[in-house]
């Protein structure tokens, strides 16, 4: 297979995550990096071996550096417009992180670009490589359960609850994160919701900041928190399955906890995080009339790298399940309906492209 040459920007905790995937497919090689943190900066590019000259502090110069054939953009939310859109300028392929933008209004602005001169492109949606999801998918598209009537969905994390005294980030800052729990987490609960049903119809939400002040990290400074820490909401999707939903970062003891129950007429199906290569299926024994608990291993071909997928979409051969640059587009659409849903009080349509 061809090797790829990827310039990496933002060098923080996601980053690192990310590295060890890409050293694990042989057809990348990493030849740039930027971060305006200098000592992540000489820090990756001496793991990496890279010369100063590929060591970027403006991510504009790693764009537009003839030595990087796709980009990776792993940096706060605020920044993930303006580099898709310099990406798009310049015809490079990038895959950028979650979620797709703050605005909706940034996601409108992306799209003309895109649809004047599309890239390649994949959004973070990592969990769509998630075993169990997977494995999930190709059960329900196979009538495994019957037909989907219902479905539940959750994301929790516990580090923000108030006992871990958890200091101001740029997580609860809107200016840089766009919205608190719903872009951070809930844009993985909206993408799985798409990847398995298809797209929403209609919605009705809810949500709430439980922790309006955060300390400032090393000073007696308190900051307004101005993002929610919960959201719910429940929609039905076009296909007419009615599902419920509810994210926050505030439960103890979820340490990153994202699982779905689907309801269908011969079965259910559980699918969670907490054990990625396992899924639960649940159905009528015919001859007894008993119902039965399976674990269901996942098997190989149930399984996916996000970073192979990306290595596939460069090399012209994305798998169809690919989260693309519509699958962010749609995103932020439906996180746009949360939003107006709790401030208007009342159900909205999603409306897409
Ligand atoms: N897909 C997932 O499951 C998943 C998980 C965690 C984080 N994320 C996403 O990854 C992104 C980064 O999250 P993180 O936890 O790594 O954050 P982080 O704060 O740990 O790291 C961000 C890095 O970007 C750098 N940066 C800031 N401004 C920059 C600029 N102008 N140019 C270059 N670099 C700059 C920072 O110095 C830092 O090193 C977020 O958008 C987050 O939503 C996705």
């Amino acid at each position: 297979m061809k090797t790829f040459r990827l310039g990496i920007i933002g060098l923080g905790d996601m980053a690192n995550y990310h590295f060890q995937q890409i050293s694990a497919v042989s057809a990348f090689r990493i030849t740039a990096v930027c971060d305006v943190h200098p000592e992540r900066l000489a820090s990756a590019g001496n793991r990496l071996g890279l010369p100063q000259g590929k060591r970027y502090a403006d991510y504009a110069d790693l764009i537009r550096d003839p030595d990087v054939d796709a980009v990776v953009s792993i940096t706060p939310n605020h920044l993930h417009a303006d580099i898709m859109k310099k990406c798009l300028e310049a015809g490079k392929p990038f895959m950028s992180e979650k979620p797709f933008t703050r605005t909706v209004e940034e996601a409108e602005e992306l799209l003309g670009l895109y649809l004047r001169r599309p890239v390649p492109a994949m959004i973070g949606f990592s969990y769509r490589y998630t075993p169990a999801f997977r494995l999930a998918r190709q059960l329900i598209q196979a009538g495994k359960i019957g037909r989907v009537r219902t479905f539940s969905m959750q994301y929790l994390q516990g580090w923000g609850a108030a006992v871990y005294r958890q200091p101001y980030v740029w997580r609860f800052d809107k200016s840089v994160a766009g919205s608190g729990t719903l872009g951070d987490l809930g844009s993985h609960m909206i993408d799985l919701a798409h990847f398995l049903f298809g797209r929403f119809q209609e919605l009705s939400s809810q949500m709430a900041t439980l922790i309006p002040e955060r300390q400032r990290a090393g000073t007696d400074e308190r900051a307004k928190v101005e993002v929610d820490d919960f959201v719910s909401f429940q929609a039905f999707m076009q296909n007419g399955t009615a599902g419920i939903f509810q994210t926050t970062r505030n439960a103890i003891g979820s340490e990153n906890q994202l699982e779905v129950f689907v309801y269908g007429d011969a079965g259910t199906l559980h699918a969670s995080t907490v054990n990625p290569g396992q899924l639960i299926w649940m159905h009528v024994d015919e001859e007894t009339g008993l119902t039965v608990e399976k674990k269901l291993t996942v098997p190989p071909g149930a399984r996916l790298k996000q970073w192979e997928d990306f290595a596939g979409l460069l090399a012209g051969v994305p798998d169809e399940g690919l989260p693309d640059f519509m699958a962010g587009y749609d995103n932020q659409r439906v996180i746009e309906a949360v939003i107006r849903s709790n401030e208007w009080k009342r159900t909205v349509t999603v409306s897409y492209s």
